[in-house]
């Protein structure tokens, strides 16, 4: 079968090594039907020939911005314009750096800079190259541009050293461009609420009691169920993170209030995914004015937070309910009690003591515990593969 009928890829190949293996990327993405344009980089050209892509492809292949005058017809433009994705492979660190800076002194950086269609980028190269923190900081960039990047594969690398830096095989390669495919807009008709960071609860006008959420998990699942054409509302707490783009962004501040608006949205959902660490206990009486330090020992009595999860679980009509669970100890056994208790289709379970996971990093380990009690175990991974696993759980259910 093939699956990319109809489908316009255009790929960059930047000057490394591994140009080579992206004529056989070339040559299974044309045999599964798509139509493949190729830009490359003068450098590029030092490994293979431009011809080699034209013979794969059956298109021309594009190499200078200025060059034949008589027939200018923007290329740059006009490539970014014929593209449904955008494959950069290999992506050398002096590739990352220009895209992550928005340079265009070539045609390719220039084509990219001028096209919005969703962009793949493979990146390949020595593994010193690719730990140093100038390239980490760009991939950051790009992927916070909501740019997917491969990870590189580990093994021997051309310059002779064994490590992390190879371009993913051609096959895996591909395989993600299927999937791309497959999932795009998967989501659109959908409308889902995700809540994202952690409560603020006030002791005066001054001080309150917070924890250490930063809304990373939450925002990325945001980011992932729009990237696949839901329509989503973020409820965040107390986050220092610039607001996704095209999506309601509601912030709040305590838990009454966030339970406030959840409440208002939830009868018009389908979906609601709570990653907000929301605060168990509030303070009793809120000073109105600054307490000042005059005792000894100050108490404060504290009450409990409604549980806005567990309301939901009770009011649950069609919704699909997503909870967290961060936990200390006894992961699993803790989480399956709240999966029950607020009435969950599932709960992504995460331990927050281990290295890695929970609070404030752009990684996590976590589990996801499904009603039927089928669990599955996820390795370390960043934030933003995990909100697609989660998400890919969700569209599961949406299609059971
Ligand atoms: O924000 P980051 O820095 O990226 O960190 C991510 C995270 C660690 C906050 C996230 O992965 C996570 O675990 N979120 C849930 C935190 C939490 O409050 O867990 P809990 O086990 O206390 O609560 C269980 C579930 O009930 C959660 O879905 C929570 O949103 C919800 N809850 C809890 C208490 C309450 N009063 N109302 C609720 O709705």
């Amino acid at each position: 079968m093939k699956n990319l009928e109809g489908k316009n890829i255009l790929i960059g190949v930047t000057g490394g090594i591994a140009a080579y293996k992206v004529v056989e990327v070339a040559s299974r993405l044309k045999k599964l039907g798509a139509n493949v344009k190729v830009v490359m980089t003068r450098a590029a050209t030092e490994f293979v020939s431009p011809r080699t892509f034209q013979e794969i492809t059956k298109n021309a292949v594009y190499v200078e911005m200025f060059g034949d005058a008589a027939n200018f017809n923007v290329a740059h433009i006009s490539l970014a314009n014929f593209a449904d994705l955008v494959l950069i492979a290999p992506a050398t660190a002096n590739f990352l750096a220009k895209a992550a800076n928005g340079i265009a002194d070539d045609l390719l950086t220039t084509t990219i800079l001028a096209a919005t269609a969703p962009k793949i980028f493979a990146p390949s190269m020595n593994t010193n190259m690719l730990e140093n923190p100038a390239t980490q900081e760009n991939l950051k960039i790009l992927q916070e541009r909501g740019i997917k990047i491969l990870d590189a594969a580990e093994g021997e690398l051309a310059c002779g050293i064994s490590g992390k830096g190879r371009l993913p095989e051609p096959e895996k390669i591909c395989e993600e461009i299927v999937k791309f495919f497959e999932t795009e807009k998967i989501l659109s008709g959908k409308k889902i609420l995700v809540t994202a960071g952690g409560t603020l609860e006030p002791i005066d006008p001054v001080r309150y009691i917070g924890n250490r959420s930063s809304g990373k998990m939450g925002f990325e699942i945001a980011k992932s169920a729009k990237n696949l054409g839901a329509e989503v509302i973020l409820i965040a707490g107390n986050v220092q993170l610039a607001p996704p783009k095209n999506l309601k962004f509601v912030k709040v501040e305590s838990a009454e209030e966030m339970r406030e608006k959840v409440l208002a949205e939830y009868d018009s959902v389908d979906a609601v995914i709570m990653s907000a660490a929301v605060a168990d206990y509030r303070v009793k009486n809120i000073s109105p004015q600054k307490i000042k330090k005059s005792e000894e020992n100050l108490t404060l009595e504290l009450v409990k937070n409604p549980d806005i999860l567990k309301e939901l679980g009770s009011l649950k009509k069609n919704q699909i309910l997503i909870g967290f669970a961060a936990e200390t100890e006894n992961l699993l056994e803790y989480a399956r009690k709240k999966l029950d208790e607020k009435n969950l289709d599932f709960i992504v379970a995460n331990n927050v003591t281990v290295e890695g996971a929970g609070f404030g990093v752009d990684t996590n380990v976590a589990s996801i515990i499904k009603r039927n009690g089928e669990v599955k175990n996820f390795p370390l991974m960043s934030k933003s593969d995990l909100a697609e696993k989660i998400l890919s759980e969700l569209i599961k259910i949406f299609g059971e």
